[in-house]
């Protein structure tokens, strides 16, 4: 395999496909990553294979994070073994249930309570991880290194002209409703000392790192979570907003093209997001789960990555229109949220 790793990637993608054979399930490729998942048998289990050529930065890291959450003691879960190197990185795990995610189970249209009970579940996972390796820091630094992330961001997005109003824009109307632009939204919030540190927790520790619900696995009442992030120690709230992200902001849905988006002018768009039946009861479950502290905490976090996802996605344009505006709507939500 790392001697196909100089060849084309599809050589190599082919000599994998090849090497499995009949053990072959499927390959699954998800459009904004990088690395390619093969699915397979061997004997009576399932496997997953996680592989991407060259240098593969996200899937070390994710090798990585694996190794350092095993250091602190946490369970193997589906991790068998990987290997990091400069051509070629993989990652192998054991296949949970049919591969089905939390996403999958609300667009069947699977009970609120059930639902929840795959996040509270996958939450106590993230909780159990985070206070093994927990430390206080003070507010201005975590706050510091998201907004420095941020202003990047947002920096890097307005080279794409077409999402200058949304940056940029006083206001933007959103299904017939005004609404303030990203970047004062998200200046309101960062520039207001009262309001950063009412929505930042002075500690970090390791946490997944990316729990939206397309990463949150799903088989009868158990529940597993893959692709974690390796990286810098985070606040919990970051991944409570992926999950605000996923059940109130329709992640899923956007990545999966279910929304239609309508331009009517520069700054005024009608979108409509086919949110998995599910997640209106589940929505209303997560935020009493909450209590209002987090879910306003969550709320900012969850606005944040919307902002934060606009420059790797700029490409795909209706995509990143559907992203900044479901950005714009969680801001909104968040404003609301503080009013009371
Ligand atoms: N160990 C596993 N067991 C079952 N399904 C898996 C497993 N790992 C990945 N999958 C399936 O593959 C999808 C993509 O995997 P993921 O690691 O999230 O890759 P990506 O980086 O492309 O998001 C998941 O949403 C899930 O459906
Ligand atoms: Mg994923």
């Amino acid at each position: 395999m790392l001697h196909q790793a100089s060849g084309s990637s599809s050589a190599t993608e082919q000599a994998i496909t090849d090497y499995l054979g009949d053990r072959l399930i499927s390959i699954i490729r998800s459009h904004n990553t990088p690395s390619t998942i093969w699915r397979f048998r061997a004997g009576k289990q399932a496997y997953v294979l996680k592989a991407e050529l060259g240098s593969a930065t996200t899937l070390q890291r994710e090798l990585r994070w694996y190794l350092r959450a095993a250091a602190v003691g946490l369970p193997r879960g589906l991790f068998v073994l990987g290997q990091a190197g400069s051509a070629f990185t993989f990652l192998l795990l054991r296949q949970f249930g049919d591969t089905a995610t939390l996403d999958d189970a609300a667009l069947t249209g699977r009970a609120a309570g059930d639902l929840g009970g795959h996040l509270r579940r996958a939450a106590a996972m993230n909780a159990t991880l985070f206070r093994r390796t927990r430390r206080g820091v003070p507010v201005e630094v975590v706050h510091g290194v998201a907004a420095r992330r941020i202003d990047k961001r947002v920096a890097e997005g307005m080279s794409h002209p077409y999402l200058l109003p949304l940056l940029t824009g006083r206001t933007v109307t959103v299904n017939g409703i005004p609404l303030q632009g990203l970047v004062r939204s998200w200046r309101d919030v960062a520039d207001r000392e009262s309001a950063v540190r009412l929505l930042t927790q002075a500690e970090v520790g390791l946490i997944f790192g990316d729990l939206h619900c397309g990463n949150i696995l799903v088989d009868g009442i158990e529940t597993e979570i893959v692709d974690p992030r390796g990286g810098p120690l985070l606040p919990m709230a970051y991944d409570l907003g992926k999950l605000v992200q996923s059940v109130e902001g329709g992640y899923g849905a956007i990545m999966t093209g279910s929304y239609r988006l309508r331009c009517v002018a520069e700054d005024e768009y009608e979108i409509e997001i086919d949110m998995p039946p599910g997640y209106a009861a589940l929505a209303a479950w997560l935020r009493q789960w909450l209590g209002d502290h987090r879910y306003q905490q969550a709320l900012y976090q969850a606005a944040q990555h919307f902002l934060a996802m606009l420059p790797h996605h700029a490409s795909a344009r209706r995509e990143t229109l559907a992203l900044a505006l479901s950005g714009i709507l969680q801001f909104q939500r968040l404003r609301e949220a503080l009013a009371g």
